[in-house]
C-alpha cells in the first residue's frame, strides 16, 4: 500500500540542460530547467537518425479484461480475478472509452516479435547490432545466468549476421540442456565461469575479450561514433581486415546502446492511431538492470508524453536502480554530445507486492502464470514478467472511469519456463 500511494506522489520528470550549450534556457543559474520542446525533440531525432535491427518497431497491442469473481479467490497472488484477452482492442481516440466500467489493461506483446529475440531483448539490440556491423565487429562477448535470455539472443542475432558470440554463463553446466540454456549453446560459444569469478563480471568480460586475438572496441566508443559518423565504417578502414573485432556487451545488455530502440517503441505507441500522445498513461515493465525503463522514462520524456513508467524492482535494491538510472542517462547526454542533464526521477521505481530473492519462484507464481496463459493465450514467466502483470491488474482496478490507461509491456523471456521446470520439478 505504502508503495501504491507514493507512485502516485511522484513529481512530472524536469529536463535540464546546461545553459552553455542552449542559449534558450536562462544563463544565470548552472542547472537551468529548461522544458523546450524544440531541444527535447532535437535530442530526440538525434537518437533515432540511425540503422535499425528492426525494419519497423511495430508491436501488438492486446487489451486484458479484469473480471471479479464473487468466489473465492482463485489464486493468492492474483487475487479473485479472471483475465480475457482482446486481441484486436480499439485503439486510437477510442482508448479513452470505457467499456461496461469493466477494468482492463493493455499489453504490448513485445514477446512476439521474434520466435526467439524478442521482449525487451529485440528492443535493447534493435540499435546496437547494425553499430556493430558498421565498424566490422567480428565477435561479440557477454554474459548472463544460465537462462538468460539475454544471452540467448544475443546469440542467436549474432548468428544471424555471421558474427560469433562468446557467451560467459554463470556456474556449472546443467545435466540436460533446456530453454535460453539450449540457444546460448546451440547458436553461441558458451563457457560455464564459476560463481566467484563471475562476480567480477568486467573483469571477467574483459579478460574474456583479451583472450580473441584482435581489437576490442568499446561499446562506449560504438554509441558516441552512433552520433556523428554512425553510417560509415571509415573508423575501420585503417585496420587490417582480416583482424578480428571484438564488442564486450555487459549482463542484460544494461548499457546506453540499448535505449534508443526503447525510445523508438514510445515513438511508435504514442502515434495517434495507437496510444496517442495525450492519454495519461501508466506503463508498467518488469525490471533487472533497469535498462529497459529507463528507456521507456526518456522517451516519454523527450515526446512530452502524460505517461507515468512504473518499473517493479525484481533484481536490486532502489538505490542500484536510481544509480543505474543516472549513469544510463549520462552516458546517453554524454555521447550524444547532446549535454542534457535529466534528472533521475524518470522512472517510478516499485517494490513487488511479494518481494523475493531474485531468480526464485515463490508457491503459486506457476499457478498463476497457469491462470493466464489459459485465460489469456499469453504466457508470463515467475521470473520477470509475471511481477508486472500483477501490478498492471492491481492498477487497472485501481485506475477510475476516465483516469489513466494502464499499459504493461511484454519483455519476453517466457523460455525461461523451461528451465524452471527442470529446476522446481515440484512445482509443475
Ligand atoms: C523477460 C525479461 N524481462 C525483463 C528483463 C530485465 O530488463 P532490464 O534489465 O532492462 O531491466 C529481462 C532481462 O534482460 C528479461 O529477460
Amino acid at each position: 500500500m505504502h508503495v501504491m500511494k507514493s507512485m502516485f506522489q511522484r513529481k512530472p520528470p524536469i529536463l535540464s540542460l546546461r545553459p552553455e550549450f542552449h542559449s534558450q534556457c536562462s544563463l544565470t543559474n548552472p542547472q537551468v530547467v529548461c522544458n523546450s520542446s524544440s531541444t527535447r525533440e532535437e535530442f530526440m531525432m538525434k537518437i533515432l537518425d540511425r540503422r535499425w535491427t528492426l525494419k519497423n518497431p511495430d508491436t501488438k497491442v492486446h487489451q486484458i479484461n479484469v473480471s471479479r469473481l464473487q468466489t473465492q479467490p482463485t489464486s493468492k497472488l492474483l487475487g479473485n480475478v479472471s483475465f480475457s484477452n482482446n486481441s484486436h482492442p480499439s485503439l486510437g481516440e477510442n482508448l479513452t472509452e470505457w467499456h461496461n466500467d469493466q477494468s482492463s489493461f493493455y499489453i504490448v506483446r513485445d514477446d512476439l516479435l521474434h520466435p526467439l529475440v524478442n521482449g525487451n531483448k529485440a528492443r535493447k539490440l534493435d540499435a546496437l547490432l547494425p553499430l556493430i556491423e558498421d565498424h566490422l565487429g567480428t565477435d561479440v562477448v557477454t554474459c548472463g545466468g544460465c537462462q538468460s535470455a539475454h544471452t540467448a539472443a544475443v546469440a542467436v542475432s549474432c548468428a544471424e549476421r555471421g558474427l560469433k558470440a562468446h557467451l560467459l554463463l554463470r556456474g556449472e553446466q546443467p545435466q540436460i540442456l533446456t530453454g535460453y540454456n539450449l540457444i546460448s549453446m546451440l547458436y553461441g560459444n558458451v563457457t560455464y565461469v564459476p560463481r566467484s569469478v563471475y562476480a567480477k563480471r568486467e573483469e571477467m568480460l574483459t579478460s574474456h575479450a583479451d583472450s580473441i586475438p584482435g581489437t576490442i572496441i568499446r561499446l562506449d566508443d560504438l554509441l558516441k561514433s552512433s552520433f556523428t559518423n554512425h553510417k560509415s565504417t571509415k573508423s575501420n578502414l585503417d585496420q587490417p581486415s582480416n583482424s578480428k573485432k571484438i564488442v564486450i556487451i555487459n549482463e542484460g545488455a544494461g548499457d546506453a546502446i540499448a535505449l534508443p530502440g526503447l525510445i523508438r517503441l514510445v515513438k511508435y505507441l504514442s502515434q495517434d492511431h495507437i496510444l496517442g500522445k495525450s492519454q495519461p498513461i501508466k506503463i508498467v515493465v518488469d525490471s533487472g538492470t533497469g535498462t529497459t525503463a529507463v528507456g521507456l522514462g526518456i522517451g516519454a520524456l523527450c515526446l512530452g508524453l502524460p505517461w507515468e513508467i512504473t518499473s517493479v524492482m525484481l533484481a536490486d535494491t532502489i538505490e542500484g536502480y536510481r544509480k543505474h538510472e543516472e549513469h544510463l542517462i549520462s552516458e546517453l547526454c554524454g555521447s550524444s554530445g547532446f549535454p542534457i542533464i535529466m534528472h533521475s526521477g524518470l522512472v517510478h521505481w516499485v517494490e513487488r507486492e511479494h518481494p523475493r530473492k531474485f531468480g526464485n519462484v515463490l508457491k503459486g507464481e506457476i499457478e498463476a502464470c497457469q491462470q493466464i496463459a489459459k485465460e489469456t493465450g499469453v504466457l508470463v514467466d515467475p521470473i520477470y514478467t509475471l511481477a508486472a502483470w500483477e501490478l498492471a491488474s492491481q492498477l487497472s482496478q485501481q485506475e477510475k472511469k476516465g483516469g489513466a490507461k494502464v499499459v504493461m509491456l511484454h519483455t519476453g523471456g517466457t523460455l525461461g519456463m523451461f528451465g524452471l521446470a527442470q529446476r522446481y520439478k515440484s512445482y509443475f
